[in-house]
């Protein structure tokens, strides 16, 4: 691995899935008899940009709910993740939220970024490497459901490693992969490590249900954009216009669901595959599970983390949370 020259940006470590990964997990998800699609799929570049667009939308209160409690409390999520700090990001997207936590950082040693969505990553980390000069910088294009190894970095010396996952990102997994996840995010960053976690709670229903089916379209658009996606990458031949986008609240589970609906009985090819939709049926493409504070604590609990401190905005609309993972005790 070489740095470039002008910074202490790291070339990437790609291991970002393959056609054949994608394709395999396609046809598995619509072979189902609920048919899905994985929501990480979501984020080719085409994707991640339509995304940035729904960040900024009046209907979008996490983005901007969760910037404004990292702006208001940065000095004490800063202090609790202490000095000299390597830091892991999962699902980094455009690294909004990152600068804040970097500027309120007491000496920073090195910045990891995991995305799966390539291009993006690459295209955020130049524009953060020419503000943040002397952060070692090491992107990692990856599935964070899998697992892979952090990239060593030449010359960074810090103190501790923590990590930071914002964007309420952990609503997409149903709770036991959420308890999975980080179970596996403590073992990548050791005992005693810090993560910050962004957690969007649950609210009035009008309130959640605009956020996921904006009026302007754009979280439509998004959502349509895997089935170009497949068609592009995997042959595919999905009409989009024979499909619309869906937003439900599933009040067993506590959680948006994000569909794309057959406007009639139709068949689709996917390569060498045929997929048979009737009018009506749906594609499930994304979850986002909203949780109360407590609740989350307890999830937090089992994966092996206690929590040391929540900060939260007036309205209760979302919250950021600060865990330690516990350290594991040996048999005697
Ligand atoms: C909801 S967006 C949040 C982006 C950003 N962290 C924020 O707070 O605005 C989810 C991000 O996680 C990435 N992502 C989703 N699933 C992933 C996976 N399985 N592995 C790695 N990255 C993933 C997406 O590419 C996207 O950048």
């Amino acid at each position: 691995m070489s740095k470039s020259r002008e910074s202490r940006l790291e070339e990437l470590q790609d291991l970002e899935p393959s056609l054949e990964e994608f394709r395999l997990e396609v046809i598995q998800g619509l072979s189902q008899s609920q048919k899905t699609l994985p929501c990480k799929f979501l984020y080719d570049r085409r994707g991640s940009e339509i995304f940035d667009r729904i960040c900024d939308l009046p209907e979008y209160y996490p983005t901007r709910t969760e910037l404004h409690i990292l702006q208001r409390h940065a000095g004490d999520i800063a202090a609790s993740l202490g000095p000299e700090v390597r830091l892991v990001e999962f699902g980094s997207g455009a690294g909004t939220k990152i600068r804040l936590l970097l500027t309120a950082l007491d000496r920073p040693a090195a910045y990891l970024p995991v995305d799966i969505s390539r291009d993006h990553l690459v295209a955020a980390n130049a524009d953060l490497a020419r503000s943040f000069p002397d952060l070692s910088i090491a992107p990692v294009c990856a599935d964070y459901t899998e697992p892979f190894a952090l990239p060593e970095l030449a010359g960074a010396r810090y103190r501790t490693t923590a990590g930071f996952f914002p964007g309420s990102t952990i609503g997409n997994f149903t709770r036991a992969e959420a308890v999975g996840f980080l179970s596996a995010a403590r073992n990548l960053l050791g005992d005693g490590a810090v993560m910050v976690v962004g957690v969007d709670l649950v609210k009035d229903l009008d309130v959640l249900l605009a956020a996921y089916d904006d009026k302007a379209g754009v979280t439509a658009a998004f959502n349509l954009n895997l089935l170009r996606r497949i068609n592009r990458e995997l042959a595919g031949s999905f009409d989009l216009s024979h499909f619309r986008h869906e937003a439900r609240w599933n009040a067993e589970l506590e959680r948006i669901e994000m569909h794309l609906v057959s406007l009639r009985d139709q068949e689709v090819a996917v390569g060498t595959r045929r997929f048979r939709f009737r009018e009506g049926e749906t594609i499930h493409t994304e979850s986002s599970h909203k949780y109360r504070l407590d609740g989350f604590h307890e999830l937090a609990r089992e994966a092996g983390f206690d929590p040391i401190e929540v900060w939260t905005d007036e309205r209760k609309l979302f919250s950021v949370h600060a865990l330690r993972a516990r350290q594991e005790t040996t048999p005697s």
